[in-house]
């Protein structure tokens, strides 16, 4: 039975126990598994029988977890991880190694632009951090040692949506692998490699697990490259991803169409009305036909998500103002929980970068990025008025 997208995210993959009949999914900690003979275990190792032989390698719930993603990317196999950043990593470091190159997209989540800016030339790989909205800019930063292209969209914290169609078809046509940072849109909006792309990654710390109480990465693609980097990249730094995170991520997948649902309803509504506001500046957010590729996002995303990023007049002050003003949605690095949550990136996230260097990746001074949280919007709305108000009251702005 072809199920809808729905239907899937509760009961695809996911059976009652056969001996107890329950539910749920059992949390299995296992870290030792004993084999009959040292033929199987022989074989379990190499990979010619299917099976866990060491936890750092594998866990039956993970496992679940990793079949259930699988699917609902539309890829052959899935790796869980400790982190998204142990994901990006990871996937980085399958297709990169000493003399590589690869190039990014310029506006992508600190924590990869940290990875690639000061840890990856360690190794002696190479990055150039690029426009991607424009294909010319990407064929003109390819070389000969580049193998891999990696982008993230819509960007974090600016919302810069890329068409993966098109650059998946030029990274093909010069075969270099395209991986996708998915973490704005889950599984439930976009799927990058019916798109084309080669990898798809998610910080599952936000969306898929949905409940800001689970710190893990996934990792989508064909059946051997994820064997690749189970065995010969995760496994030997050590990055598995524990049971208990497994099951959680397990249970917030099935209410992830409700969440998602209602994290894009409440987003564009607060987008909407952020553009209203005299103290807003600018509004990024896919929703707003004002958006430079709004009608991409349309063809590409099944709804256009729950981060809004828009600058408060009045730069530093006034982003920092704005956000300790806020009563009900809170301060905070992380997004994609049901609260609602907001950061000043000038002041938090990208505060080690100086202001000239920030600008290049369109990180303004009053540049404020807000996770719609799951709350009734017009709390959230009433909130951001009450705020933006006592700045507009406190701040002098010259035009
Ligand atoms: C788009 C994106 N990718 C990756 C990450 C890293 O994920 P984690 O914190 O789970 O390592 C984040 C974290 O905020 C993110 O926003």
């Amino acid at each position: 039975m072809d199920w809808k997208r729905d239907t899937k995210l509760i009961h695809e993959n996911l059976k009652p126990d056969a001996k107890t009949g329950m539910i749920t999914q059992c949390i299995t900690p296992a870290v030792a598994y004993a084999f009959p003979d040292a033929e199987t275990a022989s074989d379990v190792v190499s990979g010619e029988r299917e099976g866990i032989y060491y936890g750092r390698y594998g866990n039956p719930t993970v496992q679940t977890l990793e079949k259930k993603v699988a699917t609902l990317e539309g890829g052959e196999a899935c790796l869980g991880l400790a982190s998204g950043m142990a994901a990006i990593s990871t996937a980085l470091l399958t297709f990169l190694k000493n003399g590589d190159h690869v190039i990014v997209t310029k506006d992508v989540y600190g924590g990869t632009f940290s990875f690639l800016h000061s840890l990856a030339p360690r190794f002696g790989i190479d990055v150039s951090f690029v426009d991607c909205t424009k294909l010319s800019s990407i064929k003109r930063a390819l070389r000969d040692n580049t193998k891999a292209v990696y982008i993230e969209t819509p960007s974090n914290p600016r919302l810069t949506v890329l068409d993966i169609k098109a650059i998946a078809n030029l990274c093909k046509r010069y075969n270099i692998p395209l991986i996708i940072d998915n973490t704005f849109m889950s599984p439930y909006l976009q799927n990058p490699l019916q798109l084309g792309a080669d990898v798809v990654i998610h910080s599952a710390t936000k969306y898929m697990n949905g409940h800001g109480d689970v710190l893990a990465g996934l990792i989508i693609s064909n059946a051997s490259t994820i064997q690749f980097m189970r065995k010969r990249i995760a496994g030997d730094l050590g990055q598995q991803l524990n049971a208990w995170d497994g099951f959680l991520i397990i249970r917030g997948i099935k209410t992830m169409a409700l969440r998602m649902n209602k994290h894009c309803e409440n987003a564009q509504k607060i987008a909407e009305y952020l553009e209203t506001h005299e103290m807003i500046d600018t509004v990024h957010y896919p929703g707003l036909s004002s958006h430079p590729q709004h009608q991409l996002a349309i063809q590409q995303m099944r709804g256009m998500g729950g981060i809004v990023s828009f600058e408060v007049k009045g730069g530093c002050p006034a982003g920092k103002m704005f956000i300790n003003h806020l009563k009900l949605a809170m301060i905070s690095f992380s997004l994609g929980d049901p609260e609602t949550l907001v950061q000043h990136p000038a002041s938090m996230t990208h505060a080690s970068i100086p202001p000239e260097e920030r600008l290049k990746y369109g990180i303004t001074d009053g540049l404020i990025r807000l996770s719609a949280g799951l709350e009734d919007s017009e709390d959230i709305i009433h909130d951001i008025r009450q705020a933006l108000n006592r700045v507009q009251s406190s701040i002098k702005i010259v035009n």
